[in-house]
């Protein structure tokens, strides 16, 4: 018989741009003392690769074999330094490079790509480890770890969500108009929902939590005591 206490939980977060869970995923990851799978890094990671060997990215011209031997050869680490994780790509630190907007959007077209997120299957599920896992992404409790005890899909309005990213920005002395902040992640929200591989949507078994209203404070309570609930 399979001994399940050997079975590493998960813990996961889905849910669309700007809707909070990336913070989340990291609080609760602190709190339970979780191993942490920022998954859309994965597909940032591969959209920057993509990028920076000029491989077409756009429309008709999506070279997606190219883009897919590239997820498939990856040369990248997460490090971990003062509490924050870098994404390094080819010996690189690319934390900042991989959040640009441009890297947003790439990032999304390469995510459509079945091949890739074929290639990246894998790759996610070795994050899965003792005490436990928080993954964070579009996919995690449909298609990456079906079987996570805990499935949370965390959304909140586009506006709102655009106003998040525009006060994030203005913060760090970038000026951008919240007019093409929301353009974009409605193009983004599209893409991700109407893809025929892996399509954000809820878990049939997750909590859908809706954050427009809610503080992060109040989110993160509500799922420890999921966790509490379900994994003890
Ligand atoms: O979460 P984040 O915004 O960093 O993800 C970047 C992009 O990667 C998303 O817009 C989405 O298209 C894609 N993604 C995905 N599946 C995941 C995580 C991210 O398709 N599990």
């Amino acid at each position: 018989m399979t001994d399940m206490t050997s079975i590493p939980p998960v813990v996961t977060i889905d849910g669309p741009s700007g809707s909070g869970k990336g913070t989340i995923a990291k609080l609760l990851a602190d709190k339970l003392g979780y191993a942490l799978l920022d998954s859309g890094a994965l597909y940032r990671l591969t959209a920057l690769a993509a990028l920076n060997a000029d491989v077409a990215l756009d429309g008709d011209n999506l070279d997606e074999a190219r883009v897919a031997a590239i997820a498939g050869n990856l040369d990248i680490r997460f490090a971990i330094a003062g509490g924050e994780v870098s994404a390094v790509l080819e010996g690189k630190d690319v934390s900042r490079d991989i959040r640009m907007e441009r890297v947003s959007m790439a990032a999304s077209k390469v995510a459509a790509i079945p091949a890739v997120r074929e290639a990246l299957l894998q790759r996610q599920r070795d994050f899965r480890a003792l005490p436990g896992l928080v993954a964070d992404g579009r996919d995690m409790g449909t298609t990456v770890f079906p079987d996570a005890p805990v499935k949370v899909f965390l959304t909140a309005s586009a506006e709102e969500r655009a106003r998040r990213r525009f006060d994030q920005l203005q913060g760090r002395g970038v000026s951008v108009s919240l007019r093409d902040l929301l353009e974009d992640i409605r193009a983004r929200d599209d893409r991700d929902m109407n893809r025929a591989a892996s399509p954000l949507a809820p878990a049939e078994d997750a909590v859908v939590l809706d954050s427009t209203d809610i503080d992060i404070d109040g989110v993160l309570h509500k799922v420890l005591d999921l966790v509490q609930q379900r994994i003890g």
